[in-house]
């Protein structure tokens, strides 16, 4: 009787690829040919080899500070990824922190280390009000550099950081985070310095000018709830579209939080899917209350584990529902290198990622990889995501 090769019942199985060169994993299977010993592999039950399986490119947030020095992280990184994200290290505050002299090197050592592991890179990001190097704003709201210069900067870094990574990118947020989450357009110094929103249609343009292949895309968050800030970036895009601005999709990051019902995601997902645009889960992470520090990752309420494994599976769940969904990105893997517990601590949240401080996989991870098993028995997307350009 013919069996499938891959089943749910047979994830222990070790997938070859070749080329790839990850280390450290299985070893050569007896008499295998001399090409394979380089060749790296991924266990078949990674949720890399699971999205493949899809044509749904499973991401992580990178933070480049582990990546090399903490072996555990690194392999993680390789094994069950296969698109990176650099949390911070393309972000301009990074890039440029001295005015005039660029400094691309963890950025550069990070496109490598996923070349070397078959990894697409979704560059992070161009265009923000945050994160920006003090000699531009402290604040991203303010500055003492006139609209003239502003116009001109962004320019040069669009141009210059694009033309850098040519080639090497799979997707750009070209603009983050450009709404209020009153549906306003948030008055950072690139809207005050075109005097609107305009600025956004011309950061694709020089985008696309630099790398006319990289998909470009707009990222925010809450896009996942219907309403206000949602409406906002639907009429925004919709309209770039109508100018026929180069936009290719629209980035849902999904910092999500037990505490909130379950967004109306797969209805938003779609929603802008059907102005014509890719749309991907840049960033999710699945937040709730837990212990103060240093326990910041133990949730307060035993149960929180059984809503974020909810949450998670939903999440993803949207995305496989969506053809034109063509990544899912969690915000790292490693609850304690999580953002979330610095970053929303009155009152004290955290354990919102798929690994646990010891970087053993939590339940969460165990869902999604049970999802995409499933995903994979009922084929219904053929796969628009993995390889694409
Ligand atoms: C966060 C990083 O995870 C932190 O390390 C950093 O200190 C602040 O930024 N939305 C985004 C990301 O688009 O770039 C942010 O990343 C999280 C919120």
């Amino acid at each position: 009787m013919l069996r499938p090769a891959l089943s749910i019942g047979l994830v222990s199985a070790t997938v070859l690829l070749g080329g790839m060169a990850l280390t450290g994993s299985a070893s050569a299977e007896p008499g295998a040919a001399p090409a394979q010993s380089q060749a790296a592999r991924y266990p078949a039950d990674s949720l890399r080899a699971l999205g493949d399986r899809v044509g749904l490119r499973i991401g992580t947030a990178v933070n480049t500070d582990e990546l090399g020095s903490n072996a555990d992280y690194t392999r993680i990184t390789a094994e069950q990824f296969s698109s990176v994200t650099p949390e911070n290290v393309m972000k301009w505050q990074l890039v440029e922190p001295t005015r005039g002299t660029y400094d691309w090197a963890a950025a550069d050592r990070l496109v490598a280390f996923a070349k070397k592991n078959k990894q697409l890179v979704r560059g992070h990001t161009l265009v923000w009000h945050s994160q920006l190097p003090t000699w531009l704003s402290s604040d991203g709201y303010t500055t003492t550099l006139s609209n003239d210069e502003l116009k001109a900067l962004l320019k040069k870094h669009i141009q210059d950081q694009v033309k850098h990574f040519k080639g090497d990118i799979w997707q750009w947020d070209v603009v983050n985070e450009a709404f209020d989450d009153d549906g306003q357009p948030r008055q950072t110094i690139w809207y005050k310095a075109w005097g609107g929103l305009g600025y956004i249609a011309d950061a694709f343009r020089w985008a696309h000018e630099a790398d006319p292949k990289a998909l470009l895309f707009y990222n925010d968050y809450n896009l996942e709830f219907t309403g206000v800030k949602s409406n906002a970036v639907y009429d925004l895009v919709r309209s770039l579209k109508a100018q026929r601005v180069p936009i290719d999709g629209v980035g849902f990051q999904g910092h999500l939080d037990t505490q909130y019902g379950f967004p109306d995601l797969q209805n938003n997902l779609q929603r802008f899917a059907d102005l014509g645009l890719k749309v991907a889960e840049t960033e999710v992470d699945v937040r709730t209350f837990t212990q103060a520090p240093p326990n910041e990752n133990t949730p307060t309420n035993p149960l929180a584990g059984y809503a974020q494994e909810s949450y998670w599976s939903r999440a993803l769940k949207a995305c496989l529902a969506v053809r034109e969904c063509i990544s899912f990105t969690p915000w790292g893997f490693g609850d304690t290198y999580s953002w979330i517990p610095g970053w929303f601590d009155n009152p004290q949240e955290g354990a919102a990622l798929l690994y646990d401080g010891n970087l053993q996989p939590k339940s969460q991870y165990y869902v999604l990889q049970q999802d995409l098993a499933l995903a994979a028995g009922a084929p219904h997307r053929s796969g628009p995501g993995a390889g694409h350009n």
